[in-house]
């Protein structure tokens, strides 16, 4: 089974994206893409390796209860939304994923250097964020009595192997260095060593994930062009954002999918928010994502999204069977009880997505729904390589290189400008 995506009226789709012969041209480099040596993502689930390395060094750390990942952007989110939807509970997860000095406090306080492994995670290995989090806590594994030969027994490492000095540390100090596969970027790297390593610290069925990436490529690669889901979904999105819909809402009827918005965020903004189109013209061209969840934001952000400007598609996200369901019968005589007494909270959910969907009809609001039969690591797979094939062919129709991102390095080099200004601290 895989998962479905239905619109709410393919008259959206507008004729200059459904056209056969735009299709063709756009599927032709949506392949070429996706078969680029310098382009990873969609076929890295077949390097059974990567996942071989990590399982032996889940085997050498297994005893380790307090995972640690140190990483940003691409090297944390992915991770995080793997452990938030499918995580087993028993082991104890922090992600350093930010330079808030009480917060770094806070994490460091509640962990035990003998039951704790280090994962330190950056694709390029020089990024300052994580190099100053590894510098504090190489210093608090000091102030424990850990010497610096023993750091390999504290520390994994992920990053590039061609060009990373994470990895020439990683040798210098023995310590064990996990392969990013250079072709893959960050943002699209959830699918190797990136969220492998802490998916089987968290007892996550990693060949699954890699099955359902493996299994939605025939829906994917549908040469049927009409009834492709991923073309139509672009076609969709392209469509509605000529006529201004240029905000993307992710909202998944799931706690557990909560991070996968925030993931998405990453993907979708990073990847299509440029400046110039591959021709070097000037577009300011994107989609600004809006992380969403049901039905806790119907509460919040869905009167916006009902009432306020015309600008936003909604992606829904319906997970048509739940592990877990509870009765909501009860004694209580109060109509609100009564009213939920013969159903379970499973009925709850679905019902209050049904009638957002029925209202975002009625209120005439662009919206698509994706349904995904269970959260498990098998559908959760398909669903990470889908949104990624989609931003990968979104961008090829935007005309924009969705692979780079030139609009966050001046940031970086007017902060290194800063910092030499400050001076040395006291
Ligand atoms: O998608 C990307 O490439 C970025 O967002 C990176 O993930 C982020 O900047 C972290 O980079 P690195 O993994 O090199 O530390």
């Amino acid at each position: 089974m895989s998962l479905s995506i239905t619109f709410d009226s393919d008259a959206r789709i507008a004729s200059e994206y459904s056209a056969s012969e735009s299709i063709q041209g756009h599927w032709k480099s949506f392949l070429q893409t996706i078969d680029d040596e310098a382009i990873g993502f969609f076929h890295v689930n077949q390097r059974k390796e990567l996942l071989q390395s990590c399982m032996e060094v889940f085997e050498k750390f297994q005893s380790r209860t307090q995972f640690i990942q140190v990483g940003i952007g691409g090297s944390s989110l992915g991770p995080e939304m793997l452990i938030s939807a499918l995580g087993d509970n028993k082991r104890q997860f922090t992600f350093m994923n930010n330079i808030d000095p009480d917060q770094l406090a806070l994490q460091l306080d509640v962990l035990d250097h003998s039951k704790s492994l280090f994962y330190i995670v950056s694709k390029s290995g020089g990024t300052a964020e994580t190099s100053a989090t590894m510098a504090i806590i190489a210093n608090w594994l000091r102030d424990k009595g850990v010497e610096e030969k023993d750091l390999k027994n504290h520390f994994v490492f992920a990053t590039d192997p061609v060009k990373s000095d994470l990895h020439n540390l990683g040798r210098e100090l023995g310590i064990t260095c996990l392969e990013i596969p250079s072709n893959v970027g960050g943002r699209f790297s959830v699918l190797t060593p990136v969220g492998f390593l802490p998916a089987l610290f968290a007892g996550i069925d990693c060949a699954d994930l890699l099955k359902g990436a493996q299994d939605i490529k025939k829906d994917l690669l549908n040469t049927n062009l009409t009834e492709n889901i991923l073309i139509k979904t672009a076609c969709y999105l392209m469509s509605l954002k000529d006529k201004g819909y240029n905000q993307t809402v992710l909202m998944p009827y799931s706690s557990r999918l909560r991070d996968l918005s925030f993931w998405f965020v990453q993907l979708w903004a990073e990847s299509l928010g440029k400046k110039h189109n591959e021709k070097g013209e000037v577009v300011n061209t994107g989609f600004t994502p809006v992380p969403a969840y049901g039905a806790t934001d119907q509460h919040s952000q869905v009167q916006l999204f009902m009432e306020g400007p015309y600008d936003k598609t909604l992606l829904l996200v319906e997970v048509e069977k739940f592990a877990n369901d509870f009765k909501l019968e009860s004694n209580f005589s109060t109509p609100s009880f009564k009213k939920l007494a013969p159903h379970t909270l499973g009925q709850l959910m679905k019902a209050e997505l049904d009638g957002t969907i029925s209202a975002l009809k009625d209120a005439d609001r662009p919206h698509l729904l994706i349904k995904m039969p269970e959260v498990s690591a098998y559908y959760l797979g398909q669903l990470i390589l889908t949104l990624e094939a989609l931003t990968a062919l979104t961008g090829l129709m935007l005309s924009i290189n969705t692979f780079d991102q030139p609009g966050v390095e001046a940031g970086k080099r007017y902060a290194f400008q800063y910092l030499e200004k400050m001076g040395p601290a006291c």
